[in-house]
């Protein structure tokens, strides 16, 4: 009886931001309005609820290889996200092995409930009062130097980032580096408000906002090859 509740709670709200998207609220399709890669096979779509949420436990700062991001290493490529479902964690992870890149996954401090409705209601709280969580990131600003490149990776949350996401922007320098965003939605295919909220955020720092890859979250789990093709195009 709880998972038919939660399912039409979360039915409920998917169909909250497809009205939304329908009225114009900014959500316009990611190739009409920001050229952000869209790949959409529309699906009956899986919720955050239906997957459930990804552990919030200690963040993972080392990459597959398990070593450590220094400032000696020589990489020049992180790739940074944030993933309650587990959605961006799959997405992240076949960027960071295309790449090669190190990988970090953003966590607040004080984990998201378990249920959707909640984690819901707290990222509509903290959006509506400019809350910066938190965040587990086991990164220094040194370290941080070293990258050229970051692939920034997030779920739409209430038409905008993540506010852990917030968090970590605000945290660094990002004069000279290059953000490549890459994302996923329920309905918001173009990000709405976060691609403009990253190049907001992240001062000095180049915002390919144009080659953004945007993925339904029902479709995330068919779409590897889609996103190494996409890494492997960015620099064509
Ligand atoms: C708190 C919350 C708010 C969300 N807000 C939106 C939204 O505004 N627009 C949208 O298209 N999807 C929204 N979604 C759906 C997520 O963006 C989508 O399920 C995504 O694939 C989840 O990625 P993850 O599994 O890495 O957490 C929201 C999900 C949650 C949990």
């Amino acid at each position: 009886m709880k998972k038919i509740i939660s399912l039409i709670l979360t039915a409920a709200l998917l169909l909250t931001f497809a009205a939304c998207n329908a009225a114009g609220n900014g959500t316009q399709s990611a190739n009409e309005n920001t050229g952000a890669n869209t790949s959409e096979t529309e699906s009956a779509g899986t919720s955050a609820n239906e997957t459930g949420p990804a552990p919030e436990s200690a963040v993972e700062n080392t990459d597959e290889r398990g070593t450590e991001p220094t400032a000696s290493d020589g990489n020049k490529i992180l790739v940074v996200y944030f993933s309650w479902s587990g959605n961006l964690d799959k997405m992240a992870h076949w960027v960071a092995d295309e790449t090669g890149g190190d990988l970090i996954r953003i966590t607040a401090k004080e984990a998201y409930p378990e249920s959707y409705n909640d984690t819901a209601d707290r990222a509509k709280s903290e959006q509506d009062n400019g809350v910066r969580p938190e965040i587990n990131v086991d990164l220094t600003s040194e370290q941080m130097a070293q990258y050229d490149t970051v692939f920034f990776g997030f779920p739409v949350w209430w038409y905008d980032l993540p506010m852990p996401m917030w968090t970590f922007l605000e945290s660094y320098d990002w004069n000279g580096k290059t953000i490549i965003p890459f994302f996923s939605h329920e309905g918001s295919s173009n990000g709405a408000s976060a691609l403009p909220t990253v190049e907001r955020l992240a001062v000095g720092a180049t915002v390919r906002s144009d080659d953004a890859l945007s993925i339904r979250g029902g479709n995330v789990a068919s779409s590897e090859s889609a996103v190494r093709e996409w890494v492997k195009g960015l620099d064509d």
